[in-house]
This record gives C-alpha cells, structure tokens and sequence, in this order.
C-alpha cells in the first residue's frame, strides 16, 4: 500500500548502510559500557540525519518525516540507544521551527540541524512527567532576561547537548496556560548537568539531570509568546512520537530477525525449533504487527508532510508501535528459551531496549488519553 519515492529508498539504504558499519559492530560493547558515540553522532549529522523535517534553509536536509522513520527504523535496528538519540535530536528543532523567530532560526536552528550542535528537549521535572502543568521549574521576568530555578529530569542528550529546548513556568497559577519555552545554551551561567542515570536499557544513550540554578536565561531566548509553552511542547512530542515509534518498529525487526535465526539453529527433539508451529506462529505474529506499526508510522509521516494534522495519527502509532515492539521482545526472548535470558545473546539487549518505548514521550496510557479525546472531537 504504502510505496516509498525512489529518494525515500535512497535515503533507507544510506542509513542502513551506514548503521551496519558504524552501529552494529560496536552496538553490543557501547550498550555494556555506557559508551556515548560522540564521533558516530557527529558523522550522522553530516549525512543530514540530524536535521530530516527541517527545510534546506535552516540548514536541514528537508527530507520530511516519511524519510525520517524510515531512516531512524534502521537506524535504531542496528543501535536502538542511536536511534533515541537521532529522535531527540530531531525532536528538539522543532519549537524553534514551528515558533521560533528568524534570528533564533538562524542562531540555533541551523547549527542543530546541520548537526554541529546536538539538541535536547527538557520538559520533564522530577515530580511532573505525565503532567507537565505540575512541573515546579520556574521562570521569573526579571526585565532583560528570566531567572530559572528547578531541576529536569531524565532528559536525553542533555550532557551532550549544545542547545537545550526549556519549558518552565512563569505563571504557576494558570496550569498548563502557565508555562513557556526558552532556548538554553550549555554555557549559560546557573545552568548544570547534573546526575548521569544508568539505565536497564539504550543504556548507549545518554540521560541525565539538568539543574537550573539562577539560571539566567536573555528575553530574546522565549520562543514563542508567554504561555504557550505547553502547547509548544504538544506540537514538538506530536513529531517526538513518530520518532520513537520508528524507533520502536526498529527494535521490534530486530527482534524478529533475531527469532528467526534462531529457530533456524536451536534443533529439538530432532529438527530445527523453527520447523514446530508453536514459533512459527510467533514469527507471522511478530511480523503481523511490525508491518501494521508501519503502515501506522507512515501514515502519522504522511499526514505531517502533507501539512495535515496527525496528533491522533502520531499517538496511534506510538502507542501500537511501542507495544507492539515489547511483544516481539518478549515473543524473540522466548523463541530463545534460556539462551535469551543470558548477555551472549543480543535479544536480551534487544528486550531491556523495548522497554522504555511504552514510557517515554507519553506513556501508552497517555497516547490513550490523546486518542479517545482526538476521536471524541470526531478526528477519524
Ligand atoms: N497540538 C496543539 N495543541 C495541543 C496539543 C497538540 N498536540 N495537545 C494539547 N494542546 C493544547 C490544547 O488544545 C489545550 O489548549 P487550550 O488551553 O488553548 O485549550 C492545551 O494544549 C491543554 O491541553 P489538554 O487539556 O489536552 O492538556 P492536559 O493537561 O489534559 O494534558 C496530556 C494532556 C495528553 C496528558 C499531555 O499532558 C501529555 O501529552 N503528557 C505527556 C507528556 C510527555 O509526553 N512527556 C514526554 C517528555 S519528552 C521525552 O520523553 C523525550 C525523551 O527523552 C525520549
């Protein structure tokens, strides 16, 4: 149903190719260690991996969001951590894209899409993930610039980040209507990385704290008006959720290919696993799903380069692309019998990496929220 431009095609095997060289290898020992790829994530962003829904102008390669999933699925089928952090990168251009002034364009936008400068997005504090609106960071007017005080938590790329996209409060009694956005520069002063989390999984990743400590931030750095930080979030995690759901469709092929090579193998009760229904019956599954989380993804894609709204269409394939993916982990591990539950196989990495993908950038629980009240609102 769903056929790819023949620029689309190039695109998906540039990033294959370059995710079995400069991803695969090292996939395994980085996941171990901890090992942020600095250089690796430097070399994506020559390629334009970096700045994908962002026009030529602003120094992206203006590829739109179809090529992006397609691109970040390999991308996070050889290194499920790379590809979070490709998402956020991406992710974090678009405040400053859709609300951002031209010298704020100028100034952040292009160094981050032409990836010079890797991005961030910080909205999540310590005690408000769910619920933004509940979030205790704030920000004072002082006149020529804002006064930041509060800590962010979770927040991915942020050690590495040159640019950091903040949403904080400046009017705690108005709710959700009460926040805002700012650019926050690494140097500025007040501003701290704080402690670095070790994960279960995307453990090549990098998530940390970020601590505002009279962290003074210039007028001239509020994106957008005063107040619409929340909505300027919501439009941001809109594209955010295609990422992370492409990310998912990544994992969930890697499980599968994982699965299917094994049960090619492991021989029992004299013949390969592969050849009994019961795991037959896992693999079609498995391949049932990715392919619906797919036509899913592209569709939400789609509607976002057509300059369509897809904040349903972006939740129902975060939503089933996530899941689908914690399926194929747990349905690969299992093909795997005992085997999967040590560290010499990659599904086990593979079943740490799904996790997440139902909680970040809003839970299932949350796209479920966003679902039923877009189809409420008759968005079918
Ligand atoms: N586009 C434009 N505007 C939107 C919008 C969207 N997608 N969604 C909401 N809005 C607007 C609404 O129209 C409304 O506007 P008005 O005030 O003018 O009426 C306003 O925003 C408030 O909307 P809601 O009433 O829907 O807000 P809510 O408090 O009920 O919250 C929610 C809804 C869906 C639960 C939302 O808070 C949410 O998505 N929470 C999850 C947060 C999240 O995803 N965090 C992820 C952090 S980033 C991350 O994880 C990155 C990483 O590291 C991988």
């Amino acid at each position: 149903m769903f056929q790819l431009t023949s620029e689309q095609e190039m695109i998906m095997l540039m990033a294959r190719d370059f995710a079995k060289k400069e991803l695969e290898p090292y996939a395994e020992v980085r996941d171990r260690q901890e090992i942020f790829p600095e250089d690796t994530v430097k070399k994506m962003g020559e390629l334009g991996l970096m700045g994908m829904m962002v026009p030529g102008k602003y120094g992206g390669s203006g590829a739109g969001a179809v090529s992006y999933s397609i691109a970040l699925s390999e991308i996070a089928y050889a290194c499920a951590s790379t590809g979070v952090t490709m998402s956020v990168a991406n992710l974090s251009e678009e405040p400053v894209l859709k609300f951002g002034s031209e010298e704020q364009k100028r100034e952040y936008l292009v160094p981050m899409a032409t990836g010079k400068v890797l991005g961030a997005f910080a909205v999540t504090d310590p005690g408000a993930g769910s619920d933004p609106g509940g979030m205790g960071t704030r920000a004072e007017d002082k006149g020529d610039y804002y006064l930041v005080n509060g800590t962010k938590s979770f927040i991915t790329n942020g050690a590495y980040a040159g640019v950091i996209n903040l949403i904080a409060k400046t009017s705690p009694e108005k709710g959700n209507r009460g926040l805002s956005a700012f650019i926050v520069e690494k140097g500025f002063p007040g501003f701290h990385v704080g402690k670095k989390e070790s994960k279960m999984g995307l453990r090549a990743s990098n998530t940390v704290e970020l601590i505002f400590d009279d962290c003074r931030i210039p007028k001239e750095n509020l994106v957008g008006k005063e107040g619409q930080g929340f909505k300027i979030a919501m439009v941001a995690l809109d594209s955010g959720r295609i990422g992370i759901a492409s990310q998912s469709i990544g994992i969930a092929r890697a499980c599968l290919d994982e699965a299917i090579k094994y049960s090619r193998e492991r021989r029992q009760f004299g013949k390969a696993i592969g050849s009994f229904q019961a795991i037959r019956w896992m693999i079609a599954d498995m391949a049932t799903e990715i392919e619906a989380a797919r036509l899913l993804t592209l569709s939400a894609a789609d509607r976002k380069d057509k300059g369509l709204r897809f904040t349903k269409e972006a939740s129902m394939a975060k939503l089933f692309a996530s899941e689908a993916a914690n399926r194929a982990a747990y349905k690969a591990l299992q093909v795997h019998g005992g085997y999967g539950y040590i560290k010499d196989f990659k599904i086990e990495r593979l079943y740490r990496d799904a996790r997440v993908t139902t909680i970040y950038e809003g839970t299932s629980e949350v796209q479920r929220i966003v679902i039923s009240r877009e189809v409420a609102r008759g968005a079918m």
